[in-house]
This record gives C-alpha cells, sequence and structure tokens, in this order.
C-alpha cells in the first residue's frame, strides 16, 4: 500500500503566516497541502516558492532521489473561495470526497487592531461568518481536526505578565472579540454530544503573539497590500523606500508611535515578538501534526467521561515571552537596516493595549513548541525578504 500523505487544508496558507506554515508542513513530506484563499490567480507567487524551496530543500536534506510521494507533498493544491460562502467552501471540500481532508489549519482572517476598531462589521463578517461556514462544510464531510489561529488580543489588558492560557479573555478591539468568538464556537462543537456520544470533533486553539521576521532565503515573508498597520513591516517599507523614497529626512519616513504615555519601560506598548518559523514549527516539526496536535484518542462519551486531560479543545500562548517596547523594535530595525529611522509621538491608537507578553510553559511541554530565533535575526530576516522583494511579490 503507497504511503498516504494526509491531506491538510489550510486557509490563508497564501498569505504571511500561511505559507511560513504550509512551507513547515510540507517539508516533513507527511502532508499534502491544500490551500483556500481569496485570491484570484491560479498560484499565489508566495506558494509557487514555497513548494520550490521545499522541494530544493528536500532534495538536499536526502542523499537519494525524493520518492514520489516527497516530490508529491511539495506540490500544494491552490484554491480561490470566498471563505464567508459555505457553498464555496463546500465546493473546495465535494473535490477531495467524504473524510479525504484529514485536517484543517485556519488562518485567513483579518488581523489589524485598529482598522477593526473603524469597521467592526467587516471583522465580524470575515472572520466569525468565515469560521461558522468552515466548521459547517468540516462536520459534514467527516473533516474532524483544526489548528485555530488565534491572537494574544483575546486576553486585552492583562491583569498580570507573562500571560497563561487561563487568564480571563477580556479583548478590547472588536479583532480580539472574533478571535474569541470563533474559539467559543469550536469549543462548543469540540463538546457537544449527538445521541449521548460526543462529537468527534478536536481542536487546538494557537494564540499567536506578534509574528515577525521572515523565511531566511529572502524569497517568502509579509507582503501587505497599501500602507502596512503593523509596525514592522512598515519599518521595513520605510527603511526599503516604498513610504518616503528611502530618506530618512522625508516627513513620510517618520514612523508615528502611537503613544508613550502607557506604564512601560519607555512608555510606548510592549509586544512579544516571535519569528513566523517558529510560531509554524508549533505545528510540526517531522511530520508529527497528529501526536503532537491532535491527541489520536477514542471518543469520549459526553461531557461526563472526560477526564481532565482529555479537552477536546486546547488553547496555547505562542511567544518568546520576553516584551519588546517600540522604541526597542525601532533601534532593532535601525540596527538590521542602517536606516535611520525618526520618530514622531503621537496620541494612542483604539483598541491597543500596554502590554501583551506570553507565559510559553504549555505549548512548550506540550506541543514540543520552541522559539530560538532571537529579535535581531528577526529583523535581519525580514529586511532579507524586504531589500530582496522591495514591492513584494508583485515586482
Ligand atoms: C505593535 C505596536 C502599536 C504601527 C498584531 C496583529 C495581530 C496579532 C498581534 C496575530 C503597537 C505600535 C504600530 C505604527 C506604532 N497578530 N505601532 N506605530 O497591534 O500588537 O497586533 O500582532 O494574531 O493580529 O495586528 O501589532 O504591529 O500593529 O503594533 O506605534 O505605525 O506598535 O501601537 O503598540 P499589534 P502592531
Amino acid at each position: 500500500m503507497p504511503f498516504e500523505l494526509k491531506k491538510v487544508l489550510v486557509t490563508g496558507g497564501a498569505g504571511y503566516i500561511g505559507s511560513h506554515v504550509v512551507y513547515t508542513l510540507i517539508k516533513t513530506g507527511q502532508y499534502k497541502v491544500i490551500s483556500i484563499d481569496n485570491h484570484h490567480n491560479s498560484l499565489p507567487a508566495s506558494l509557487s516558492r514555497v513548494s520550490a524551496l521545499a522541494l530544493s530543500e528536500l532534495k538536499s536534506s536526502l542523499n537519494r532521489d525524493p520518492t514520489e510521494s516527497e516530490v508529491e507533498s511539495t506540490k500544494i493544491d491552490a484554491h480561490t473561495a470566498d471563505l464567508t460562502s459555505s457553498s464555496s467552501v463546500n465546493q473546495i471540500f465535494s473535490l477531495y470526497g467524504q473524510g479525504g481532508i484529514w485536517g484543517v489549519v485556519h488562518i485567513a482572517a483579518f488581523k489589524a487592531v485598529g482598522e477593526s476598531t473603524q469597521i467592526p462589521l467587516t471583522y465580524y463578517a470575515n472572520n466569525v461568518s468565515a469560521t461558522l461556514s468552515l466548521l459547517q462544510v468540516m462536520t459534514q464531510w467527516g473533516c474532524r481536526r483544526i489548528v485555530y489561529s488565534s491572537s494574544a488580543t483575546v486576553y486585552g489588558t492583562p491583569p498580570e505578565i507573562p500571560i497563561k492560557e487561563t487568564t480571563r479573555r477580556e479583548p478590547e478591539s472588536p479583532y480580539g472579540k472574533t478571535k474569541v468568538a470563533c474559539e467559543w464556537m469550536i469549543e462548543d462543537l469540540c463538546t457537544s454530544t449527538m445521541d449521548g456520544k460526543s462529537v468527534p470533533f478536536q481542536a487546538i486553539s494557537l494564540r499567536y503573539f506578534n509574528p515577525a521576521g521572515a523565511h531566511p532565503s529572502g524569497l517568502v515573508g509579509e507582503d501587505p497590500k497599501g500602507r502596512p498597520g503593523n509596525l514592522l513591516p512598515l519599518l521595513a517599507h520605510i527603511a526599503v523606500g516604498r513610504i518616503g523614497n528611502g530618506d530618512p529626512a522625508n516627513e513620510k519616513s517618520i514612523l508615528k508611535v502611537f503613544g508613550d504615555d502607557y506604564p512601560t519601560v519607555d512608555g510606548t506598548c510592549v509586544r512579544d515578538y516571535l519569528h513566523v518559523l517558529d510560531l509554524a514549527g508549533a505545528l510540526d516539526e517531522e511530520g508529527k501534526l497528529n501526536e503532537r496536535v491532535f491527541k489520536s484518542r477514542t471518543d469520549i462519551v459526553g461531557g461526563k467521561d472526560r477526564r481532565p486531560g482529555d479537552a477536546k479543545f486546547k488553547a496555547y500562548n505562542l511567544g518568546k515571552g520576553i516584551g519588546v517596547s517600540v522604541l526597542e523594535i525601532v533601534e532593532a530595525m535601525k540596527k538590521a537596516t542602517g536606516f535611520q529611522f525618526r520618530t514622531e509621538v503621537i496620541g494612542r491608537r483604539a483598541g491597543d493595549v500596554p502590554y501583551l507578553i506570553a507565559e510559553p510553559t504549555l505549548a512548550q511541554t506540550e506541543l514540543g513548541f520552541s522559539a530560538p530565533r532571537t529579535l535581531d535575526v528577526m529583523c535581519a530576516d525580514l529586511w532579507r525578504w524586504q531589500k530582496a522583494n522591495p514591492q513584494g511579490y508583485d515586482a
């Protein structure tokens, strides 16, 4: 019986986090990745580059020709779909048949804290109804494993730092609220019972702190459309001249700092930045998605029989446990790019919280997660990507 690759569907696979997750999964040679994005071309540049990268790395890691299934694992089925439409998602699942898709990594979402305070309903439509459609279609097609991309923003302003997964969820932005709403949906599905039997659905929610950096090849990275909302890609666009023509004296090159009156080391917000490849590594490093993420366990009858360790829904914080302020990020990017950024403090951004720092022990012990890449490595990898792709993928 030829080795059967597990089919894993990644929503948002062509995006920044998605492309690095796809790269990490296909590099193991254990999975056939199916990507669903709302892009409108055959195979997004990010995925074709990831596929080629994984194949070349696979070939150089073997001292033999790769088997047919290993080569097959580096080819990505890329689909376009409107994730908020269950019929559109249903069409994709129908291509692979009942039980054809082994698991889903759900990454696609709008994710800008500030923007979500301006267009909340767009965030609820895109983030919550898309997840509802996906879950409905998954149950119809017998797909019963999901990794949900959640966010540290579910915690709002934490009562203490570093933040544990047991910290209450009190989001302070519509974006954070959409993430909690989706966690609730998934948790309720996992713990639901039908005719006294539990619905055989297993899930984990990965609460990303602040992903940063890029694959060290410089081939794959963050490519926001228009002016970046996030700090690090914005600094990279300024340094490469996409904003402000590469001139530090240009008004447009000035970084507007959203407030320096927070109760933090230098008054600016503190975040826990982790390398996007370390984030992706929490999912899998060597084909252990099932053992590490989806504990293969027998169905648990109803809620009464569940043992404490048998949570069928579990959340994990993914961060380094190290807080870095906005001004410290600016200094790190000066060092990586050589660009002399100027800053100007303006008012706070709606939805921002003073600090978000992870307590990552649970992910470390239960998922084998580790985040060894330093802030300097994140900035150097980000800069290598941006220098090599000043206009992003659409060069
Ligand atoms: C970082 C800090 C800003 C821009 C992001 C994603 C979110 C989640 C976590 C995945 C904040 C400050 C920014 C600027 C600034 N990721 N800043 N001037 O808001 O922590 O959230 O990472 O789930 O989806 O949005 O990141 O990079 O937007 O901001 O002063 O021009 O930089 O106030 O304190 P954030 P960010």
